[in-house]
């Protein structure tokens, strides 16, 4: 497929299952949202750590990391924010392809931008929320961004001055007001085991099968 930039699509000969097969997973983008304070980088290291330990290969992609690099051209204006995390499903979609388990932990407000960060997804998508109120994080305010905010220092904070749009049906929700950081992050293992994420069985007897098939041809 061609455009009018004379771009090409070139392809791997190389296909995502083959890399499964060497990692003992599928790959996968785990996207953490939730409000500033919600818990998603202390979430997402905690579960990094233990899937390490598990012996399945991940990585965390943090906002305000990625916000010093790759993205430290962008602003928190609306198409800022868009385009922050439209890089990001990019590169997390690149990483799962890669076989890894990525997980990413930014605010990411806006629905219409997850939606889009999962159509970008080539592999699994498993979108998390870090459901937990307003006053929670403000009360715990981990970076004092709250006071500068409601000080009026900050524009466009979410959950004060700018939206924050829940989502419809996350595949995990985790209380981290009830929960602590050990149990969500046992819940989000749990639901990684029940959807196969870590069993690559059918795969391989779908290699053993192709494998097969091209013997008798
Ligand atoms: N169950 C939990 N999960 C995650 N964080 C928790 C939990 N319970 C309390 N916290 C605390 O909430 C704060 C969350 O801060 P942080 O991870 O930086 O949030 P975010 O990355 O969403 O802005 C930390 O101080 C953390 O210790
Ligand atoms: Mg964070």
């Amino acid at each position: 497929m061609s455009d009018d930039r004379n771009l090409t699509r070139t392809h791997s000969h190389v296909a995502t299952r083959d890399r499964s097969l060497i990692l003992g997973q599928k790959g996968a983008v785990i996207w953490l949202t939730g409000l500033s304070g919600s818990g998603k980088s202390t979430l997402a290291y905690a579960l990094e750590r233990r899937l390490i330990g598990l012996g399945k290969l991940t990585f965390a992609l943090d906002g305000d990391n990625v916000r010093m690099g790759l993205c430290k051209d962008l602003g928190f204006k609306p198409e800022d924010r868009n385009e922050n995390i439209r890089r990001i499903g990019e590169v997390a979609s690149l990483f799962a392809e890669a076989g890894l388990l990525v997980l990413t932990s930014f605010i990411s407000p806006y629905r219409a931008d997850r939606i889009a960060a999962k159509a970008t997804s080539k592999g699994d998508f498993i979108e998390v929320y870090l459901d937990v109120s307003v006053d929670v994080c403000e009360k715990r305010d981990p970076k004092g961004l709250y006071k500068k905010a409601r000080a009026g220092e900050i524009a466009n904070f979410t959950g004060v001055s700018a939206p924050y749009e829940e989502p419809a049906s996350p595949d995990v929700r985790v209380n981290t007001d009830e929960l602590t950081v050990e149990q969500c992050v046992d819940k989000i293992v749990d639901h990684l085991r029940e959807r196969g994420q870590f069993d690559v069985s059918s795969l391989r007897a779908e290699a053993a099968q192709e494998e097969a098939e091209r013997a008798q041809s």
